[in-house]
């Protein structure tokens, strides 16, 4: 009999990818994917570390799965249970003594081993934390064309691992380790395995995506610019986007690859933080508030419909009103499309968790509702000008309603228009006839036009 696996994935794009690459390991194994945990042999959690909120989820999750797994044992089917990602990788055997449900814990650079692992945790509570030197992409399975399709024409590629840059809030350096750079050749397989099963779309991930470099087919020294070339070549791609990206890393070849490359999409997401200079330099950021607009402008000059996207932290140590106010007028100059946004949240181990200065919780609170509408009238006001233009959509799921269908306009925003004629995975020309607070309404551009001429 088939057995079940039930995998939730907390944080980041990384952390979706890795989930999809745990399914792909288990598949051969004889696991199927379920998305209901009652019905799971084995419950997958994959975690995130990178604030204490999105951490204590997992404790929580793991609380409620102790109990089913005691109800569930009754009746002699108890579920095997793995913490994998980035708590398991900082936490390691805390886990264990902390969630007494847990029969696996399984670091980001462990989980090819999990067939292994698991034969292993059957006979006793199992920890594998290890950076190990082989790498775990060698030892990962090739997804079917079936599943492939199942999970969209819209696909995470990753491409590089871990960050070198310690930035003193961050956690990433210690649970994902050193940058790694995977190989050109090895990025090109998977990419072509994927566009043949009628991926349309890469977004190309890693921690710090454009530190990413290799050797080239030619023998030269590539750069992350290099790469996005190559990579809209293969046949059957449509879009490339990446995330996510530091400005240390925004090279005159990346610029020029967002002026020359149609399929790169016009959307940026290039984390800031905060608008201070002092504040940038206490988080080791490692250039200035006119260093990101040197750079934006830049990029806007070579793609000028680019629209921009960013993470803030507001409440760092030491950040005052004056800080925070930089922050906010680096906002209103640059007019986000899209931004992420968080209160300052100090992680064991990191050096910003020791200054002196932290900010009280109701000061973050109060400049974190600031900062958010600031953004959030930005984003609405970029929405909206898109009423009235029509543009490339591509399609990829049905609609909400009877007669729609639904994808993505080239700058990230969820389209839904009126027409079921086209194909999951087309591209077609939209016509924006209004918003709603997630989404943009259209009707196929020319669709009426066909219509009257038939
Ligand atoms: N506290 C709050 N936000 C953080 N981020 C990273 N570390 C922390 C932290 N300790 C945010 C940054 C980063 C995004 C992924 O998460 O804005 O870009
Ligand atoms: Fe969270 Fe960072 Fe790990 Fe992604 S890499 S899951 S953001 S801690």
């Amino acid at each position: 009999m088939k057995k079940k696996v039930y995998v939730k994935s907390y944080g980041c794009q990384m952390n979706a990818y890795d989930a999809e690459r745990m399914a792909d390991v288990l598949a051969p194994e004889g696991f199927i994917e379920t998305d209901c945990a009652d019905e799971a042999d084995l419950i997958v959690l994959n975690t995130c570390h990178i604030r204490e909120k999105a951490a204590e989820k997992v404790y929580s999750e793991l609380g409620r799965l102790r109990v089913m797994k005691d109800e569930r044992a009754a009746g002699g089917n108890a579920p095997t249970i793995v913490v994998a990602g980035c708590v398991a990788q900082a936490e390691g055997g805390e886990i264990l003594r902390r969630a007494p449900a847990v029969d696996l814990v399984v670091g980001p650079q462990s989980y090819h081993n999990l067939p292994g692992l698991l034969a292993k945790a059957r006979r006793e509570r199992v920890v594998d934390t290890e950076f190990p030197v082989e790498d775990k992409f060698d030892h990962l399975p090739a997804p079917s064309r079936d599943k492939i399709r199942a999970r969209g024409v819209s696909a995470f590629l990753t491409i590089q691992e871990g960050c070198d840059k310690f930035c003193t809030f961050c956690v990433v350096p210690y649970t994902r380790g050193a940058e790694v750079s995977r190989p050109v050749a090895k990025i090109l397989v998977e990419a072509e395995r994927l566009a043949q099963a009628g991926v349309r779309e890469f977004t190309v991930i890693g921690q710090n995506v454009n530190a990413w470099h290799g050797e080239g087919p030619d023998g030269r020294a590539w750069s992350f610019g290099a790469l996005l070339r190559r990579l809209a070549e293969v046949p059957g791609i449509a879009r490339l986007r990446y995330t996510t990206s530091h400005p240390r890393d925004m090279d005159d070849e990346l610029i020029a690859a967002h002026r020359d490359l149609p399929a790169l999409m016009p959307y940026l997401h290039l984390p800031v933080q905060s608008g201070s200079d002092r504040i940038l330099a206490a988080m080791n950021r490692r250039h200035t508030g006119d260093d990101y607009r040197r750079i934006i402008e830049r990029t806007r000059a070579a793609r000028p419909d680019i629209a921009l996207s960013s993470d803030f932290i507001v409440g760092f140590p030491g950040e005052t009103d004056a800080d925070f106010e930089d922050t906010l007028r680096l906002i209103r100059e640059t007019g986000f499309a899209s931004a992420f946004s968080f209160k300052y949240s100090p992680r064991p181990g990191t050096p910003a968790a020791e200054m002196a200065d932290q900010v009280p919780e109701d000061v973050k609170s109060a400049r974190l509702a600031t900062l958010q509408e600031a953004l959030e009238t930005d984003r609405q006001r970029f929405n909206r000008a898109t009423v009235g233009r029509t543009f490339d959509v591509l399609v990829e799921r049905k609609g909400r309603h009877a007669g729609q269908m639904a994808g993505k306009s080239p700058w990230l925003q969820a389209v839904q228009f009126d027409d079921d004629t086209v194909a999951i995975g087309d591209i077609v020309s939209v016509e924006i006839t209004g918003t709603g607070p997630n989404s943009l309404f259209g009707k196929r551009a020319g669709a009426a036009e066909a219509a009257d001429a038939a």
